[in-house]
């Protein structure tokens, strides 16, 4: 599974950088507003730290306005992908988009057929969000199992980008339902290498060795 960090702190995309296993970043407009930063001048930055796919999030709700926003920010940098909302306009846009061969994430996806639809669109990533919909009681996790069927039925390439992730069960849980990417919080990432049981086993391993030769 590939890894994304999902964060617009540049502090938390070079740690997580540095860990030599970080394949893309997400962005939105809410964690952009967090950092209080011109959004092309982040994204930018992001871009000179991370040679993978970073998703840039348009601000637009009307299909001509996403379209004109999206190949603004598709000029930012080749690795740019344009994230527009799973509505019937950001169909459209996904569409036209791909089309002109801009990639795409299709965000805020609820439900297995907007999916279906946003693949047939030609959507490079879909980002179910899993956490949301355990928000409000239901199984997030099914959302992935079903996007997972439905484009193995129809050998869709679009990629299953999960989102909304929360902790590392939600982590594990995706690799095991065959979900492409995951996009995780800095904390996330560092928790998937924590366990009290490797550290009271290096503590041993270390306490018999000195006991043993100093
Ligand atoms: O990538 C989407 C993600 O940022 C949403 O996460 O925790 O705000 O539901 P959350």
């Amino acid at each position: 599974m590939e890894l994304y960090i999902d964060t617009a702190n540049l502090d938390e995309i070079k740690q997580a950088a540095d860990l030599g296993v970080l394949d893309g970043v997400t962005t939105n407009p809410s964690l952009i507003a967090k950092e209080k930063i011109d959004y092309g001048k982040r994204l930018a930055e992001i871009c000179a730290i991370v040679k993978g796919p970073v998703s840039a999030e348009v601000i637009a709700v009307e299909y001509s306005a996403m379209l004109q926003e999206g190949r603004e920010r598709a000029k930012i940098a080749s690795n740019i992908v344009v994230k527009l909302p799973s509505t019937v306009d950001g169909l459209k846009a996904c569409k036209a988009l791909s089309d002109e061969g801009i990639k795409t994430n299709m965000t805020l996806c609820f439900q297995g057929l907007q999916a279906m639809m946003v693949a047939k669109a030609g959507a490079f990533l879909v980002s179910p969000f899993i956490g949301r919909l355990d928000d409000i009681g239901q199984e997030g996790m099914d959302l992935i199992h079903q996007i997972r069927t439905i484009y193995d039925n129809y050998g869709f390439k679009t990629k299953i980008l999960a989102a909304s992730i929360r902790h590392t069960e939600h982590m594990l849980r995706c690799a095991l339902a065959g979900a492409d990417v995951a996009t995780v919080p800095f904390k996330v990432i560092m928790d998937c290498m924590k366990h009290p049981l490797t550290d009271i086993g290096v503590e041993k391993f270390l306490s018999d060795y000195k006991k043993a030769f100093g």
